[in-house]
């Protein structure tokens, strides 16, 4: 089968660094058509820069990356420094990147990519704020159709919030977005919290990426020992979540994961409670599905399937 042409829309962040990692090792399944970077865990210019220095880490300077909307649609940037440290890829030490950013916004490479290609050929993998996507789709509504399909990271039923009690971060981040995508139509498989909270990087884990003995191998190692001082201090669990990389496993093991097919509705008016998704788990309301969302990883079969990965690079 071909590999699946995908934009990964991402805000770098470590855990973003290694779903973009995954997906550049991962030829056979995936061929990353464009990576459009988005204010998120640290503000664009940063984000921007960040996604050229992954790229770069992978032997791959060829791919094209855009910088795209350095806001949420309508309310003020929340960050998340604290979890990212304050270039958001803190922990490595990493050379600034030479390959230039590419001369368009992000939100337009967004829709002259789904108008170009084949109707339903592309795949869209949002690893931060919903912006970028949803204001491609409120400029263009014409490319919703022709979305192959949006697997993203975002959201929590059960495990609720990380950035408020209530909600998770890229979901409240821009709730506005998430509302335009969630009630788009499109073919949507969401990693909510529930998932990327059994994704833990736990020492074993983390002693397996250093023992590659790669430069990717050390960077992933530091990377995860960073963020995993935030994480095992705030859940007291065995090592820290790896959110995103859940998303680019999915398009290639999609076996390790499981969940169901449910609504989903996005709080975009209570200031408690803003950005949370409400997931009609159980099936206890009329509204139609619209979202796969995920509940279960088998998470040795995904820390394998990324170590074997990421010794590739
Ligand atoms: C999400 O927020 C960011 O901090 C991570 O990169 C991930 O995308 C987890 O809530
Ligand atoms: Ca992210």
């Amino acid at each position: 089968m071909a590999a699946r042409k995908i934009i990964i829309d991402t805000d770098p962040g470590q855990d973003d660094a290694v779903a973009i990692l995954l997906a550049l090792a991962s030829p056979e399944e995936i061929e990353v058509l464009g990576i459009t970077a988005v204010a998120g865990n640290v503000p664009l210019a940063l984000t921007a820069r960040n996604a050229r220095i992954v790229c770069e880490l992978a032997g791959r300077p060829d791919v094209p990356v855009f910088a795209g909307c350095d806001r949420p649609m309508r309310r003020a940037p929340v960050t998340a420094e604290h979890v990212h440290g304050p270039t958001g890829l803190n922990g490595p030490v990493l050379p600034d990147p030479v390959m230039p950013l590419r001369d368009m916004h992000g939100v337009d490479f967004i829709i002259d990519t789904l108008r170009r290609e084949a109707p339903g050929t592309v795949t869209l993998c949002p690893l931060g704020p919903l912006s970028n996507i949803a204001t491609a789709f409120a400029r263009a509504p014409d490319i919703i159709g022709r979305v192959g399909g949006i697997v993203l990271m975002g959201g929590a039923y059960f495990e609720v919030g990380n950035i408020t009690p209530a909600a998770e971060f890229n979901i409240h981040a821009d709730p506005d977005a998430a509302e335009i995508v969630f009630g788009s139509g499109a073919d949507l498989t969401v990693m909510p919290l529930d998932v990327t909270h059994k994704a833990l990087v736990s020492k074993a884990r983390n002693d397996a990426f250093r023992a590659l003995g790669t430069p990717v191998g050390l960077a992933v190692a530091e990377m995860t020992d960073f963020f995993e001082r935030h994480d095992k201090e705030k859940y007291g669990s065995d090592g820290a979540p790896l959110h995103d990389p859940c998303v680019t496993a999915y398009l290639i093991r999609p076996d390790l994961f499981s969940g169901r097919f449910i609504n989903v509705e996005i709080e975009t008016r209570s200031e408690l409670t803003l950005g949370m998704t409400v997931a009609d788990w159980w099936g206890v309301t009329d509204r139609a599905p619209n979202a796969m969302f995920m509940g279960d990883i088998d998470a040795d079969g995904f820390f394998a399937l990324l170590t074997e990965r990421l010794a590739r690079l």
